[in-house]
């Protein structure tokens, strides 16, 4: 069972820049970090190597529940376990992210996960980025954020990112993709992508991530979560 603790939610869409915020805010605040979408990774990629068929709902269900995952991180660097083997890199492909997205439609897998992602929130505090973060898994949280950029500026930066890791993906093929997985994530049924009525969206376009991060603190501060 996880303890109460301070929760932080980011939701948003791909390329939103939610990873590399949340990521900023936990190590700045000390606390611990829920990458939600690696879980949902993990399920689609778990079922590929297991040979599973892909339409195979309950299959998959049963993966994310009984699935053995381990996030750590060495030399100063994450590193996430599958069955005991790391596939940090794995988990980043399009392919993956794509498989993830189909995958996390699914009411019996998105539910699998519920107590996994719940038992992240331990003391002194969560950051939890996601999709559904402060809508169905932390709707108690203390600060919810949507984070937000035009679809130009998303595809841009993962065309950088990809660029950065040596993958040469076009431009206009990323931000088909990126344009598909939106409409997939905010038309299912479950757990649809949209903000929580209490959130506070935020429009990183044009923004670094220094202005988002401040952006952030300022407003917790002002909610007595931490020291201004
Ligand atoms: O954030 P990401 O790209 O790693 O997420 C991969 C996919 O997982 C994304 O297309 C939607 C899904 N996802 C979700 O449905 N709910 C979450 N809380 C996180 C991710």
């Amino acid at each position: 069972m996880s303890r109460p603790c301070p929760i932080l939610t980011i939701d948003g869409p791909s390329g939103s820049g939610k990873g590399t915020i949340s990521r900023a805010l936990a190590q700045h605040l000390h606390w611990h970090l829920l990458d939600s979408g690696a879980l949902y990774r993990l399920v689609a990629l778990g079922g590929v190597r297991q040979g599973l068929d892909p339409e195979d709902r309950d299959g998959h269900a049963r993966l994310a529940a009984h699935m053995e995952v381990h996030f750590g991180a060495s030399d100063g660097a994450e590193h996430v376990a599958l069955q005991g083997e790391d596939v940090t890199q794995a988990i980043r492909s399009e392919e993956a992210g794509q498989g993830a997205s189909r995958v996390a439609a699914w009411p019996g897998v998105r539910a699998a996960l519920l107590r996994r992602q719940r038992a992240f929130a331990e003391p002194p505090g969560l950051v939890a980025d996601g999709r559904d973060m402060g809508t169905v898994v932390f709707p108690q949280a203390d600060l919810k954020i949507f984070l937000t950029a035009t679809a130009e500026e998303r595809a841009l930066r993962r065309h950088k990112q990809l660029k950065d890791k040596g993958s040469d993906v076009s431009l206009p093929a990323l931000s088909r993709e990126i344009a598909e997985r939106d409409a997939r994530d905010q038309t299912r049924q479950v757990a649809p992508l949209r903000p929580a009525s209490d959130a506070c969206v935020i429009d990183s376009t044009g923004l670094s991530v220094g202005d988002v991060v401040q952006r952030v603190l300022a407003l917790g501060a002002a909610r007595g979560m931490w020291a201004p």
